[in-house]
C-alpha cells in the first residue's frame, strides 16, 4: 500500500490567519515545504482539495505543488466547471472527484456517481483526455463501482469513513463492505484506492484490505505532526501501514 498524504490542514492552520496571498510577508506554515517533508518522510503522492470556498487549498499552493513536488500530485476537486478548468490548466496526475458541500466540515459521503452519470461524463472524459488520471471517490457499494467503471474512471477511492466513525461489530461490517467492494473493483480493473478518517489506530485493520494500492490520508498525520513532526508522523503511519 502506497500513501498519499492530503495536506489540506496544513493550509487550514495558515488560512486562520493569513487569507490573501500566500506568499506575503510572515505567511505560514508554507504548503510546499509540508509537501516537500512528506516526500522524504516516503509518502508516495502529495493530495491536496481545492473546493469551491477556498477554504484551505489556494489556487496558487496547486500550481506551485505541480511544479515543485517529485512524487505525483493528486487533486480532489468538486465536479464544477471553474475548478475543471483549472484542473485542466495545473494536469496534475490523478484527479479524485468528491461531493462538496459548502456547509460541511469535511467530505462527508462518496459522490453519487450513478445518479449522476450525465453530469460525470463530460468532466470525466475532458480529464482523460487531458492525460489525467481520474478517481472516484465513492461509498464501498457495488452499484457505484460499477457506475465508476462505465464512466471510464481508471480508479475508485473507496470512503472509509462509515468504517471510522463506527466501533465494534458495527466497525468489522463496515469493513466487510470495504473488502467486497475492494474486491469487486478490483475484479473491472479498476485500481482501489481508500481514505477519509484513517487514524494510527484503524489503520490496523484497513491494511488487511485486499487489493488496496493506495490511502489518502490527511487529518490523523497533520494532526499528529502537531506533536511529533510532520515528517516522524509520516513515517509513523507507513510503519503503522506495513506491520505484519
Ligand atoms: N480522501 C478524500 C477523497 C478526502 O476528501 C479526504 C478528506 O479531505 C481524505 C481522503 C482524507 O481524509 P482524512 O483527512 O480524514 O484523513
Amino acid at each position: 500500500m502506497k500513501l498519499g498524504v492530503n495536506i489540506d490542514h496544513v493550509a487550514t492552520l495558515r488560512q486562520a490567519r493569513y487569507v490573501g496571498d500566500i506568499d506575503a510577508h510572515n505567511v505560514e506554515p508554507e504548503v510546499l515545504r509540508a509537501a516537500t517533508i512528506c516526500e522524504r518522510a516516503g509518502a508516495s503522492g502529495i493530495t491536496v482539495h481545492l473546493r469551491a470556498d477556498r477554504r484551505h487549498i489556494q489556487d496558487a499552493d496547486v500550481y506551485r505543488l505541480r511544479q515543485q513536488i517529485g512524487t505525483k500530485l493528486n487533486l480532489e476537486m468538486g465536479n464544477t466547471q471553474e475548478i475543471l478548468e483549472i484542473a485542466l490548466h495545473v494536469k496534475p496526475d490523478d484527479v479524485c472527484l468528491v461531493p462538496e458541500n459548502r456547509r460541511e466540515v469535511t467530505t462527508e459521503g462518496g459522490l453519487e456517481v450513478a445518479g449522476q452519470l450525465d453530469a460525470l461524463r463530460p468532466t470525466v472524459l475532458r480529464l482523460r483526455e487531458a492525460g489525467v488520471r481520474v478517481s472516484m471517490f465513492i461509498e464501498p457499494s457495488r452499484e457505484q463501482i460499477t457506475a465508476s467503471h462505465a464512466l471510464g474512471a481508471e480508479m475508485v477511492e473507496l470512503h472509509t469513513g462509515a468504517f471510522a466513525n463506527s466501533q465494534g461489530e458495527a466497525q468489522l461490517a463496515e469493513l466487510a463492505r470495504l473488502r467486497d467492494a475492494a474486491i469487486f473493483a478490483n475484479s473491472l480493473g479498476l485500481q482501489v484506492n481508500a481514505g477519509h478518517g484513517i487514524n494510527y489506530t484503524n489503520i490496523a485493520l484497513i491494511r488487511e484490505l485486499p487489493n488496496i494500492v493506495e490511502l489518502n490520508i490527511g487529518h490523523s498525520i497533520v494532526a499528529r505532526a502537531l506533536f511529533t513532526g510532520l515528517e516522524q508522523a509520516v513515517r509513523d503511519m507507513l510503519s503503522a501501514m506495513r506491520q505484519p
